[in-house]
């Protein structure tokens, strides 16, 4: 008798232990026991997705390259990329790909290899541009007797984004000042350009302001005063933006319900390129990948104690009713980040700007927030027929390599030349630029020798 009862235990337990585990291989969201290594920077956040970049087959690397070009392919054509497939799809590059295969991007950035990878996601040596550039000191005498390995420092070169630091550039941009005369960054203009947006449901939500007695909420709905009041008060009920716009959710053809906490989705119907970038980014692409929201616990900076638990959504900088940018754009986001850089802003002459221009002392676009250099206002194609300014929400667009800022933030206020030694200031960045840049980057005085010498030669041709 007490044989076969520990027989019936011991056959349960195998059984349980079966479906735990082809649970966990098969729908579980934890696969990272399978992983050979740490991911990189890059894509901690969606290590657990194996599916985003390993699909259907494991070895294909066309598969492969699909599944990178899927989240990146927008970023690696020109202008924003000096290499793109492009020019080794070209017969007469062709030779080039025997050192280096430069069609793949595995060849320069493969995953789980943490000893091997560099801060920018780069798995090759830092000297690989020397397979394809050995001649540069012939071409360009100003090179002669540089190390292949300083091509990619900062302020000189990148392999993709060489949008602030090709000779053209230099040249043109050559004898700015380090402040430029007029110092503001571009206005927003989606509430102006509105009529013009051919997906936005005007039928739905006509522009107009609507007050308390037109709220739409359902009948019988206790609805608190602060709440009505922030609504309102703030952007939306001046719009016609009325409760079921946000509120109403469900697939196409049901019926729609009243949630009471929506999510990004509902603001995809007319905020389509927010919610398309956010997902792109740090903050948003678990979201993409169908994870849950990131959360602060989950990051590897530093973050605030207290605000481990907050999910990143679209209401996390924007509160649910009161749509208060200034707030989203520095006390939100110092609700979270707690790195040395981000303490350091509320020191610096950016932040002095920033809050003249909230106490009216300064014109609109004066200030320099976290936001006017993460999610900077950029002019972009909305459509076939539309191109307005936007607030970049993926952080990451500007970020790594830091050149990237340079045109759509810097450039607005400050002349070139002292942009690009102040981003090569790693220290000055620390101290969310306090201070003079303390190193000067010779990128823009060799464009101009270079210039020199090419208007003689050819007699009076630039560039
Ligand atoms: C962001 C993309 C990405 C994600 C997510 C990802 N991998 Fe990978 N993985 C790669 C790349 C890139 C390589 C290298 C391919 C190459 O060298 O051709 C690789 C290689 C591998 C290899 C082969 C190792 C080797 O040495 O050849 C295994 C096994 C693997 N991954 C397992 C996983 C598992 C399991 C997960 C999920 C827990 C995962 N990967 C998530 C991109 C990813
Ligand atoms: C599901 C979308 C997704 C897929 C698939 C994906 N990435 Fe990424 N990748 C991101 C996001 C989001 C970031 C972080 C933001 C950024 O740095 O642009 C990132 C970052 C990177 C970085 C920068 C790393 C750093 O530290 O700055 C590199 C390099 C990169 N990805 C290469 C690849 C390659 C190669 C593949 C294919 C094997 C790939 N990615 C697949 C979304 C993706
Ligand atoms: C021949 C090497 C090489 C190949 C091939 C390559 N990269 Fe890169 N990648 C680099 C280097 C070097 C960097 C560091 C920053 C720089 O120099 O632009 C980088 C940086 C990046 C970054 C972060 C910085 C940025 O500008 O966005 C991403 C994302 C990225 N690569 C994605 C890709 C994807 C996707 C592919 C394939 C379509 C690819 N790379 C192919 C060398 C390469
Ligand atoms: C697989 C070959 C290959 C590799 C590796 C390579 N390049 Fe290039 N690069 C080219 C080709 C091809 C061109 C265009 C023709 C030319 O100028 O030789 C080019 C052009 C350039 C240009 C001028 C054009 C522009 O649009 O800005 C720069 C700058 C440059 N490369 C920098 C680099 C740096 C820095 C590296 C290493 C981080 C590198 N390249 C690695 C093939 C390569
Ligand atoms: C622009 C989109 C938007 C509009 C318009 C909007 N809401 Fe909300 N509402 C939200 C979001 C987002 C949340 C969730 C906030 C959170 O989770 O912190 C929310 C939360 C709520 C909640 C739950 C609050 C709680 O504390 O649990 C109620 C009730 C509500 N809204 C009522 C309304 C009413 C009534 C209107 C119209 C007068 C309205 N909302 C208009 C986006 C909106
Ligand atoms: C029915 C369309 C509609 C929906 C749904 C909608 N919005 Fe809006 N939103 C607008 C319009 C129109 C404006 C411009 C109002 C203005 O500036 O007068 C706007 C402006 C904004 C602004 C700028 C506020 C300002 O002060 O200029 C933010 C932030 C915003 N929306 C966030 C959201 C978020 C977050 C959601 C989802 C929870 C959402 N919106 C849902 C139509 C919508
Ligand atoms: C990290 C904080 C943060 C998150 C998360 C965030 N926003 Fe914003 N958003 C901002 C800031 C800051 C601004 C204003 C920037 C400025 O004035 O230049 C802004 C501006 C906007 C605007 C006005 C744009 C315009 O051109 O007038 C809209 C609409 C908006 N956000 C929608 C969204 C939606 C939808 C989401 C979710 C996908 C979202 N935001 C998530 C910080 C955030
Ligand atoms: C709810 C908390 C929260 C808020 C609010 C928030 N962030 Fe973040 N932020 C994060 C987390 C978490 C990450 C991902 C960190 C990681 O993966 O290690 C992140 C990533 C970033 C990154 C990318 C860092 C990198 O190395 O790739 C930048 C830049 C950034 N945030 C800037 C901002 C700015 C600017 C604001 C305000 C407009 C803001 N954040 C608001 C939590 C937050
Ligand atoms: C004048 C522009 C500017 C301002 C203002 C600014 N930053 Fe940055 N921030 C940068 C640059 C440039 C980098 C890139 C550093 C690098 O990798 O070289 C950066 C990096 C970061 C990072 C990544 C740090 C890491 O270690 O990877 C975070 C997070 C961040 N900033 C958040 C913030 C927050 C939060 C604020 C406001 C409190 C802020 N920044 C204000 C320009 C700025
Ligand atoms: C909206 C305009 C604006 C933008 C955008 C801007 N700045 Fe500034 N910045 C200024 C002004 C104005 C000053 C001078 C402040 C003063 O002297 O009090 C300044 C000062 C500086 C200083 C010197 C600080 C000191 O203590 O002397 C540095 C370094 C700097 N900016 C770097 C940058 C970099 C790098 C970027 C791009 C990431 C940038 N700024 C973006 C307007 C701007």
């Amino acid at each position: 008798m007490k044989h076969s009862k520990l027989w019936l235990l011991w056959l349960t337990m195998i059984i349980i232990s079966i479906t735990t585990l082809s649970y966990l291989i098969l729908e579980g969201e934890d696969k990272s026991v399978f992983t050979p290594g740490a991911m990189t920077g890059g894509h901690h956040q969606i290590g657990v997705a194996c599916d985003a970049c390993h699909t259907s087959s494991f070895t294909d690397e066309d598969e492969m390259q699909k599944a990178c070009e899927s989240c990146h392919g927008d970023q690696r054509q020109k202008p924003f990329d000096s290499h793109p497939q492009s020019k080794f799809t070209d017969p007469r590059n062709a030779d080039r790909l025997e050192k280096i295969n430069a069609l793949y991007c595995v060849t320069c950035h493969v995953e789980h290899k943490p000893e091997i990878t560099q801060k920018t996601g780069l798995t090759q040596p830092l000297d690989f541009c020397v397979h394809c550039h050995q001649d540069i000191a012939e071409d360009r005498p100003s090179h002669a007797g540089m190390g292949f390995e300083t091509c990619a420092s900062a302020g000189c070169h990148n392999y993709h984004n060489n949008r602030a630091l090709y000779t053209d550039f230099l040249v043109k941009h050559m004898h700015e000042p380090e402040t430029l005369d007029k110092q503001v960054v571009p206005a927003r203009e989606f509430a102006s350009v509105l009529e013009e947006i051919a997906t936005y449901p005007h039928d739905r939500y006509p522009v107009s302001t609507l007050t308390a007695k037109d709220m739409d909420a359902p009948a019988g709905m206790s609805v608190e005063k602060e709440l009505m009041h922030d609504w309102e008060s703030t952007a939306h009920a001046r719009s016609g933006v009325n409760c079921s716009a946000c509120h109403l959710q469900g697939q196409e053809g049901e019926d729609k319900v009243w949630v009471d906490h929506p999510d990004h989705r509902s603001c995809q119907t007319c905020h389509d390129v927010e919610v398309t970038q956010f997902q792109q980014g740090k903050h948003g692409m678990r979201l993409k990948s169908g994870l849950s929201a990131m959360t602060p616990a989950q990051a590897r900076l530093p973050m605030k104690e207290d605000a481990h638990a907050k999910q990143l959504n679209c209401n996390t900088c924007h509160q649910g009713h009161a749509y208060k940018l200034e707030t989203a754009a520095v006390e939100a986001c110092l609700g979270c980040h707690d790195d040395q850089h981000s303490l350091a802003y509320k020191d610096s002459p950016h932040y002095t700007l920033w809050e003249k221009e909230m106490q009216g002392d300064l014109p609109a676009g004066s200030g320099v927030s976290c936001a006017s250099c993460h999610m900077p206002r950029t002019s972009i194609d909305v459509s076939d027929w539309l191109r307005r300014v936007v607030v970049q929400h993926n952080q990451n667009a500007t970020l790594v390599p830091n050149e990237k800022m340079i045109r759509p933030v810097c450039m607005s206020c400050h002349g070139l030349p002292f942009a690009i030694d102040a981003m090569a200031d790693t220290d000055l960045v620390q101290r969310n630029f306090k201070g003079k840049p303390s190193v000067h980057i010779n990128s823009v005085d060799m464009a101009e020798q270079d210039n020199n010498r090419h208007l003689q030669e050819t007699g009076g041709d630039a560039f």
